[in-house]
């Protein structure tokens, strides 16, 4: 056997063992008394009795051992055309003084911080000094609206808010703080304190009594030390969208997840201490907070802040710019980035430009890499290209080519193969499992690895009706797809209402409880239809109220307003449609999949439930008008 499959067995076979080892690689200050408390299934608990601080781990440590003078930290903004370097000994120094701010603001172990940031340095420099204390951070990405931070501050209830003046989006600048105020008008809690960072490029109000200014807070910081923390302490809450308007808050615990993400590098990402390491992604993102911030500076690496798009800032030469500019070993970001650039420069003459020699493997997840861009890729680049699954549930990838311990071998069109820890099956909706290249339902049984969600943020019932409930003593990822006889998984999309436009995960029903808010409309439906550069748009289907008489460009434009009030611009609702009927079961459940498959001109059985098949004709018509192919064979 080779040394994947030896320690892939291991870890199924013997996973006290097998974490047990790599828990080595993180210094604690009190060792575990039991690596797996697998007492209270499916609540499992990793390193239990262990103490650790994961900031300690992401930075100090890495000082006290000779690294502090490597650079850490690299803010590449093309945006606002600026590059700056934090060694670790002055990411550190950043991050112990502006843990001392917050805990001169009351905020201690335990306590929640929400950050509504751009892609600054500061944001990382919150989240560890939050590490630092103890507290739990929420990071909620800036491309949402008041509501959807409104919701999560009623969720995580943070006594201290850190946010910025606002953001630059290509050329555009985006004000954060009316956003932050009207989500604090609308959350039922009121943090005590907001610490603003003030950008010059737009500069916010500051709300006397409750708002203070980053800068002025900093110049008179004191340091404040590590917090040891329980190994299952969280560390951070995410929340992500969920089938309903509610998000789900993730749960990240401390040792676990430094373990995890700690083995992940050396044994995934094939990373060495000292090697420069970017995740083009946001650290609103799962992907942002496992590999921009916590993973590669755990690992000692070099991480990159890149506050920036692959196309238009400025040109679709803009990642091979970064590589060869800062030395990158390993890219990893969303198939998308990478669809934008082969829209600009089909034939990769900005490749060419740059040297990239030292450039080694592309990594992609966050949505499936189609075929034709894992081939784009692969081509002009002559690099590996991994295609690697995962969920903002895990934390770090459920399949992947584990470079660090097997050779390069893919097969586009998958990600790869399990990795050591999830034991992946595919299951019938009836729960019997299924053989080689059979198309189900996948699940991963428990227990999952450490770094994995030990539950949702103040919600143990809905983590167990999410994810636990379907097929008892497996977790349920909500993904379908299949696995070969050599054990390459294929996932071809979610099975629930999520939906994910641009690697970003959406959910419909939440879009659909804004657009039934509109006064002409009687009902609604939201689909995710397919997309050659976002991957997955919505698309509104509406019926009006009756006697309803105005036009439908003017609902479509006033609903659009709706979503990015509501929900953000990063939905990308910008299509919606009238329909005179929508299609249902007799018992009246809306058939959605039916009606993406109509969108996305794909054959699809008439349900045996339809209510009344003519419905169908009816959307088709409707989504041919706004440009979503028709089928003309049906089974
Ligand atoms: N703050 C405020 N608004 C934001 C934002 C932020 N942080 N991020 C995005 N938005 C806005 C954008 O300005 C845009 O608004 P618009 O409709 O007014 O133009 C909207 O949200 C959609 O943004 P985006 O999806 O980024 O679309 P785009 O057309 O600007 O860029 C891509 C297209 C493909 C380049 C971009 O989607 C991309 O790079 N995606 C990769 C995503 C990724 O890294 N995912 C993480 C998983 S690894
Ligand atoms: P998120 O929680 O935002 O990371 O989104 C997780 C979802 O994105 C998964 O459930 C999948 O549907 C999808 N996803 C992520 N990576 C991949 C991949 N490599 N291949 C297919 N789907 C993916």
């Amino acid at each position: 056997m080779g040394r994947y499959q030896d320690l892939y067995q291991r870890s199924i076979e013997d996973p006290e063992g097998f974490w047990g080892d790599a828990a080595a690689d993180i210094t604690w200050y009190k060792k575990w008394d039991k690596v797996l408390d697998a007492s209270n299934p499916p609540f499992y608990r990793w390193f239990v009795g262990g103490e650790l601080n994961t900031c300690y781990n992401a930075l100090d440590r890495h000082v006290e051992n000779g690294r502090a003078d490597q650079t850490a930290l690299i803010y590449d903004s093309p945006v606002r055309n600026k590059i700056q370097k934090f060694t670790y000994r002055e990411l550190l120094d950043q991050v112990s003084r502006f843990a001392g701010v917050l805990k001169s603001l009351g905020v201690n172990k335990g306590d929640t911080v929400v950050l509504y940031m751009p892609m600054v340095p500061q944001a990382v420099v919150a989240m560890l000094a939050c590490a630092r204390l103890g507290a739990i951070h929420s990071v909620v990405f800036g491309g949402f609206a008041a509501n959807e931070l409104a919701l999560r501050i009623d969720d995580a209830k943070p006594r201290v808010i850190v946010s910025a003046s606002g953001a630059i989006e290509v050329k555009r600048l985006i004000e954060y703080k009316p956003i932050l105020n009207k989500a604090i008008d609308l959350a039922k809690h009121k943090p005590e304190t907001c610490i603003i960072l003030q950008r010059q490029v737009v500069m916010a109000e500051m709300t006397p009594g409750r708002d203070l200014d980053w800068e002025e807070l900093m110049a008179k910081a004191e340091p404040s030390p590590c917090v040891p923390v329980k190994a299952t302490d969280p560390l951070y809450i995410l929340y992500t969208s969920g089938t309903t308007g509610k998000p789900k808050g993730i749960v990240r615990d401390n040792g676990g997840h430094a373990v995890a993400l700690r083995w992940s590098m050396e044994n995934i990402y094939d990373k060495k201490p000292g090697e420069v390491f970017w995740a083009a992604s946001d650290v609103g993102w799962v992907v942002g907070h496992s590999y921009i911030v916590y993973a590669p500076l755990i690992a000692g690496c070099t991480t990159i802040l890149y506050e920036g798009k692959s196309v238009g800032t400025p040109d679709p030469g803009a990642f091979w710019r970064v590589i060869s500019q800062h030395g990158v070993k390993t890219l990893f970001t969303a198939p998308t980035a990478f669809r934008a650039i082969k829209k600009e420069d089909p034939n990769g003459t900005y490749i060419g430009k740059y040297d990239l020699s030292g450039f080694r493997y592309l990594f992609l997840a966050g949505e499936r890499t189609d075929p034709d861009t894992y081939h784009w890729a692969h081509n002009l680049l002559k690099k590996p290209v991994i295609d690697h699954w995962w969920q903002t549930e895990t934390g770090w990838p459920i399949t992947a080519n584990s470079l660090g311990i097997e050779p390069f071998s893919v097969k586009p069109g998958s990600s790869t193969k399990p990795v050591p820890g999830f034991d992946v099956q595919i299951l019938t909706s009836t729960g019997k499992k299924l053989g080689p290249n059979k198309e189900g339902l996948v699940v991963v049984k428990l227990p999952l690895p450490p770094g994995t969600l030990p539950t949702l943020w103040n919600a143990d019932q809905r983590y167990i009706d999410s994810y636990m409930k379907l097929f008892p003593g497996y977790y349920f990822t909500s993904d379908g797809g299949h696995m070969d006889e050599e054990g390459y998984v294929f996932i071809m999309g979610r099975v629930d209402d999520v939906i994910n436009v641009a690697g970003h995960r959406l959910s419909t029903g939440s879009m659909e409880e804004v657009v039934a808010k509109h006064q002409d409309i009687a009902e609604c439906a939201v689909i995710g239809a397919k997309d050659t550069l976002k991957g997955q748009l919505p698309v509104g289907l509406v019926v009006l109220k009756s006697g309803v008489a105005r036009e439908d460009v003017e609902i479509k434009q006033e609903l659009i307003q709706m979503i990015r009030n509501e929900i953000g611009p990063i939905a990308c609702f910008k299509e919606a449609v009238v329909v005179p009927r929508l299609p249902k079961t007799r018992s009246g459940k809306i058939l959605r999949s039916t009606m993406r498959d109509i969108a996305d001109g794909k054959t699809y059985a008439i349900p045996s439930t339809i209510d009344d098949p003519s419905i169908l004709g009816e959307v088709e018509e409707a989504l041919k008008k706004i440009g979503y192919s028709r089928t003309d064979e049906k089974s």
